[in-house]
């Protein structure tokens, strides 16, 4: 199978990757932290945008697995040369590679590799579309910390306009009976907002009740030349920056990473214990681990040998 949106999943589904994503946590706590499920199996890890967190994850969670891993980045592979994506994924295909992860700059890329390759297909981020694996992690962060998703608060700030995390947790947080709301200033919330039916706060006042704020980065590398949404940095932290006098006791912080420090969340906010930033990259091991396993898991051969 493909996991190319957040939707291609059921609550069940989730719920087994949750499953295995708990044994793959414990296989990272032992000394050799690695196990043969993927044995013979070859992973190629496409990354057509810059990227630390997911790749290295996704790298580690397939080596941890005893897969082949081949990383393929546009600079240096003969992308760069103005090869097509449907012909570097035709090239691949003669490697006969089980699995393709890919990231790339246009909505929809995923979905198009999908259709020229026998592999189960892991979208890590297309454009402003979908970053379903991401989505994953922050809910196995949350049900770690807190136990449950039912029933939980969570506002997700910023620059959602941009933001294909926003786009895949909106819908994968209210599947799993989580109450999300959006909040930042207009400029930053996509045209059509209205049809995500999620109510949209501009205003801080919004964080009130919530258990967790969920911030996004300020993605200007995205404006390309456009006008840029806000006025400057400076008064976008100003105005919607969170440090840690705007947290309330109790009240959880995650950002999917990278941060810019002093732009969305203060240094020190970072730093705070209330700051799940770092557990969200260690749960998303375990979970991209159990992904890889779970898309290779309807297929009656994964399980010989
Ligand atoms: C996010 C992404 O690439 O969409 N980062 C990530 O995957 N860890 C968010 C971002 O770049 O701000």
């Amino acid at each position: 199978m493909h996991l190319l949106s957040i939707d291609d999943l059921s609550t069940g589904d989730i719920e087994t990757l949750f499953q295995l994503s708990d044994g793959f946590l414990e296989v990272a706590s032992r000394p050799i932290k690695k196990v043969p499920t993927l044995r013979g199996r070859t992973q190629v890890n496409m990354f057509f945008e810059a990227s630390t967190r997911t790749l290295t994850s996704f790298e580690l969670a397939g080596k941890r697995l005893s897969a082949d891993v081949v990383n393929i980045k546009a600079s240096g592979s003969s992308v760069s040369k103005g090869e097509s994506l449907k012909d570097t994924i035709l090239t691949l295909e003669s490697y006969r590679p089980d699995i393709i992860v890919m990231r790339h700059h246009q909505v929809g890329a995923c979905r198009l590799a999908a259709r020229y390759t026998g592999a189960s297909v892991v979208n890590a981020g297309d454009g402003a579309g979908e970053h379903p694996t991401q989505c994953l992690l922050d809910l196995y962060s949350l049900r770690r910390t807190f136990g449950r998703l039912d029933g939980l608060k969570v506002a997700i700030v910023g620059d959602v306009l941009r933001s294909r995390v926003a786009r895949s947790n909106v819908f994968g947080f209210r599947k799993m009976g989580i109450d999300v709301r959006l909040v930042g200033p207009p400029t930053l919330m996509p045209p059509g907002i209205g049809r995500w039916n999620v109510p949209v706060y501009q205003d801080l006042a919004a964080l009130e009740d919530v258990d967790v704020v969920y911030l996004l980065r300020m993605q200007l590398e995205r404006a390309r030349g456009r006008v840029p949404p806000v006025p400057s940095l400076r008064e976008y932290s100003r105005v919607w920056g969170l440090s840690r006098q705007r947290l309330r006791p109790g009240q959880k912080v995650m950002h999917p990473g990278p941060i810019n420090r002093g732009v969305e969340l203060s240094g020190d906010l970072a730093d705070d214990d209330r700051s799940l930033i770092l557990h969200q990259v260690e749960s998303g091991l375990a979970v991209r681990m159990a992904i890889l396993y779970h898309v290779l898991a309807p297929h009656p051969e994964a399980d010989t040998g």
